[in-house]
């Protein structure tokens, strides 16, 4: 499944948002236009559905209501999340769920649902608040979506959010994880207990994953020869050969690999694992530019068997460059006074125009999005 179609409303810093989404989709804006904030709209639908999440856990992990809630928006209106979902290659509608909360206003403050509705196809089958809501408002502390004994109509959906998968990963503290202390981030979006991930797998599919990786490694990191998956005192542990070392040179575990080495470890390892919503922070960080020209067919050709969407945040115009991107898979951000406004690029004019007269996607579509007075940086700093 895939997510078709994004309704927002007063979510951080958009205001109104609405957007058909394609399998592969790339948000493209300046620095502090939102593209993390587009992401994390779907890492709050999965933490909403996951088991141990739920809604309370989600909004609270975000620094509750009023962190939210768009600063754009006028007084106390409520945030909403509307998403359509639709089979791979799709249009058409298999499921939509909405869901709009607000803050109590008196006692706890808690956050509260104002309406969760669920449609399969176009069928309304759950409408929030019903008559149990009305007698008892506690039960809107909570959404139907992640409980087990009440999303058993559209459990499907629930499973899906739950799958989403997000990668940002942050070499530093996947070589050096013992340096990081304090509380593990929930779903570990940053990589830091990425090794334990790798070793969860079973052994077959790890070595098949890590051969792929190996294979496409060749490639791109010079003279990188082998690499293999250890364990040493119960830890796990990547280690490389390299082709010009001396015959029975030592190996190199992950705390010696380049920051682009297991940043394209990472991104592969991700590409291959699971077949639900992947959202990719910025990709090309740390990567060769000739590297990150090809991951956009390289990321279509992973995702196609899978039938799998990939959500990709990115300022690269090596990345945006490959004429293999269609404008309608390219979400333009673009800051305004009342909330950054979000367009599919096919629905742009200039860029439509740019590209019949043989522009690439990268190059009719980032001038858009560069900060407006920037050439004044040098002179004024
Ligand atoms: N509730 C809110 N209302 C309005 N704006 C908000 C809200 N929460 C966050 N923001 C704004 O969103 C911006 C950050 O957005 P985000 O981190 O998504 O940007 P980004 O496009 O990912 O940037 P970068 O390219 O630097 O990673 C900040 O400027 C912040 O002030
Ligand atoms: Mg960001």
């Amino acid at each position: 499944m895939i997510i078709s179609r994004l309704i927002l409303k007063n979510w951080k810093n958009f205001k109104d948002v609405d957007v058909e989404l394609q399998d592969r989709v790339f948000i493209v804006g300046a620095n502090a236009s939102g593209k993390s904030n587009f992401l994390d709209v779907f890492r709050f639908l999965r933490d909403i559905a996951k088991p141990g999440g739920g809604l309370q856990k989600a909004v609270n992990d975000r620094g509750g209501i009023s962190k939210i809630r768009s600063l754009a928006a006028r007084k106390y209106p409520d945030v909403e999340i509307e998403v359509h979902l639709s089979e791979f290659g799709s249009r058409e509608i298999l499921w939509k769920y909405a869901i709009s909360i607000k803050q109590e206003t008196r006692g706890f403050r808690l956050p509260l649902i104002t309406f969760e509705k669920v449609w399969k196809g176009q069928k309304l089958i759950l409408e929030r608040p019903d008559e149990e809501d009305v007698k008892d408002t506690a039960r809107r502390t909570q959404t139907y979506l992640e409980q087990i004994n009440t999303n058993k109509e559209f459990r499907e959906i629930s499973r899906f959010f739950d799958n989403t998968l997000y990668l940002h990963l942050v070499p530093q503290l996947l070589k050096y994880p013992h340096a990081f202390t304090g509380p593990d981030l929930q779903d570990d979006p940053f990589g830091k207990g990425f090794l334990e991930r790798v070793a969860k797998v079973n052994e077959k599919t790890r070595n098949a994953w890590l051969s792929r990786i190996q294979h496409a490694l060749k490639l791109a990191v010079p003279q990188l020869s082998e690499l293999k998956f250890t364990t040493d005192k119960g830890y796990p542990h990547l280690e490389a050969i390299y082709e010009h070392w001396r015959p029975g040179a030592g190996k190199q575990k992950e705390d010696q690999f380049s920051d682009g080495t297991l940043r394209m470890i990472g991104l592969f390892w991700s590409l291959q694992e699971g077949d639900s919503l992947l959202l990719l922070e910025e990709p090309e960080l740390s990567l060769n530019g000739s590297i990150v020209s090809k991951l956009a067919p390289l990321i279509y050709k992973l995702q196609k068997p899978r039938k799998r969407q990939v959500i990709i945040s990115s300022h690269s115009s090596d990345l945006l460059n490959d004429r293999g991107i269609s404008l309608s898979e390219v979400i333009v951000l673009e800051p305004a006074s009342e909330g950054t406004k979000a367009s599919v690029s096919a629905n742009i004019e200039d860029v439509k125009q740019m590209l019949s007269a043989g522009m690439t996607p990268g190059s009719a579509i980032l001038p858009r999005v560069k900060p407006r007075n920037i050439q004044q940086l040098t002179m004024e700093f």
